[in-house]
């Protein structure tokens, strides 16, 4: 069985995969390109499960690839190996790809990405168990398989698998990446934290498609798939439930959102929110963190111990405050407390939100009551509450409106490269 294939111009490449995956290795020399990706189609074995394209093809050979690959086999997992250039975005952007690999990762890593889409493929129903005759670190024994009720089952069959499995694409994965965490906090309810973790979602997203995941850890009343028009089919309490220390049933916990985002979903009842555990909810952010370039947290309003074990775990934090002095003097108050506790974030991005030159307060007064500079201002805008009617994250329902440029600004200073993008795109 050959559930592999390397489409490639380097033998150096060759020769190692060949070390690792032995005879679950075809090979199709990249010199077959001379002919077009038709006739590298028609060399295929017989039922190929992953492709591994490069290195040394460019981008219009990749592309062709792809697409001829995928015609004759649409379940197809495909992995482009290639260095990492600043182009890479674009390629990950623009070709239907499942990870991206580095001609020089190291064995284990390799192997690990191999590992990792062979399980997503098995739990989407895109490939069944036994295409992978010998795998790699799986153990067909050792590896639980869910049927749709949840339980282990002896003898998995994809079929029985596909009707629960979400239909969501696997991020790319780039090795050695560093990862984000971010939580949106605020003392107070009410603030705009979900307003602005959902965008914030939403715009990382377009730097690092399908690597970003929300998690909705506003434990009791938690509104992002409302606000997302999301209807999931799980939720936060099965992504920390003991079953998903799997990482197939972990990734079936989440739901993706078409904006090229998961989200890890509230709570179905403020009693299950509660009575996570907040060392389970710590461990789902770090889990997730391994996978994701980005974890954005919606969090529960106040310092409880949920929003704290949050704290704990992240690599930013945008605390989010609106114009009236009870709200800025909680502020205040929190910044005290985290700074006593050594819980204040390394990265703090401090949120006026819906200001108004009606308030009767100016920025600097909001300043002076906080004891810390604003970083960004947020107008209010009736645009906000359209798009969380339509279920629609602002930066795209209405990207000329005030609040959605503020928005804008605040991605920026969490992950510059967006701005990049966006300019090249707009220079396209
Ligand atoms: N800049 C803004 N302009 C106008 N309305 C806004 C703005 N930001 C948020 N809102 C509105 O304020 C309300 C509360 O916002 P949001 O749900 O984001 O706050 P929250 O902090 O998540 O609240 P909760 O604590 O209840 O979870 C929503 O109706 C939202 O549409
Ligand atoms: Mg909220």
């Amino acid at each position: 069985m050959t559930p592999y294939v390397l489409v490639s111009r380097s033998a150096e490449y060759e020769t190692r995969l060949r070390t690792l995956l032995g005879e679950r290795l075809a090979v199709i020399p990249g010199e077959f390109l001379t002919f077009g990706p038709e006739a590298v189609a028609s060399r295929l074995p017989e039922a190929p499960r992953v492709a591994l394209l490069g290195p040394v093809l460019n981008f219009e050979e990749t592309r062709g690839l792809a697409e001829a690959l995928t015609a004759k086999h649409p379940d197809l997992g495909l992995i482009v190996v290639r260095e990492q250039r600043s182009d890479l975005e674009d390629w990950v952007d623009e070709l239907e790809l499942h990870a991206v690999l580095s001609p020089d990762a190291s064995d284990d890593t390799t192997v690990a990405l191999l590992d990792r889409l062979a399980s997503w493929m098995i739990a989407n129903g895109r490939a069944s168990l036994h295409d992978f005759d010998a795998p790699l670190a799986l153990e067909i024994d050792d590896l639980p398989f869910v049927d749709l009720t949840g339980s282990t089952v002896d003898e998995p069959e994809a079929a029985e698998v596909e009707p629960s499995a979400p239909d969501w694409e696997f991020p790319p994965i780039e090795a050695g990446m560093p990862t984000e965490a971010i939580a949106v906090v605020a003392p107070k309810g009410g603030q705009g934290k979900t307003t602005l973790a959902v965008n914030l979602a939403a715009g990382l997203a377009e730097i690092a498609p399908n690597s970003v995941v929300l998690i909705d850890a506003d434990l009791q009343f938690g509104d992002v798939t409302t606000a997302l028009a999301l209807e999931p089919e799980r939720t936060i309490v099965d992504a920390v439930a003991d079953a998903a220390a799997d990482e197939i049933v972990l990734k079936t916990a989440l739901t993706h959102h078409s904006g090229s985002f998961f989200v890890v979903a509230g709570a179905p009842s403020p009693e299950l929110g509660d009575s996570i555990p907040t060392d389970a909810l710590g461990r789902l952010i770090e889990r997730l963190r391994a996978s994701f370039r980005y974890v954005v947290v919606d969090t529960t309003p106040g310092l409880g111990e949920h929003a704290l074990a949050v704290l704990e775990h992240i690599t930013d934090a945008v605390f989010v405050t609106s114009m009236s002095v009870p709200s800025l003097r909680a502020m205040r108050t929190e910044f005290d407390l985290l700074t006593r506790i050594g819980l204040m974030p390394g990265n703090r991005h401090v949120v006026l939100n819906q200001t108004d030159r009606l308030s009767g307060l100016t920025v600097r007064d909001a300043e002076n009551i906080i004891g810390a500079p604003i970083d960004v201002e947020v107008p209010r805008s009736s645009a906000v509450l359209l798009a969380s009617n339509r279920g629609v994250p602002l930066i795209h329902d209405d990207a000329r409106d005030p609040a959605a440029k503020a928005i804008r600004s605040l991605l920026s200073r969490i992950a510059p490269e967006v701005d990049q993008k966006r300019r090249r795109a707009q220079r396209r």
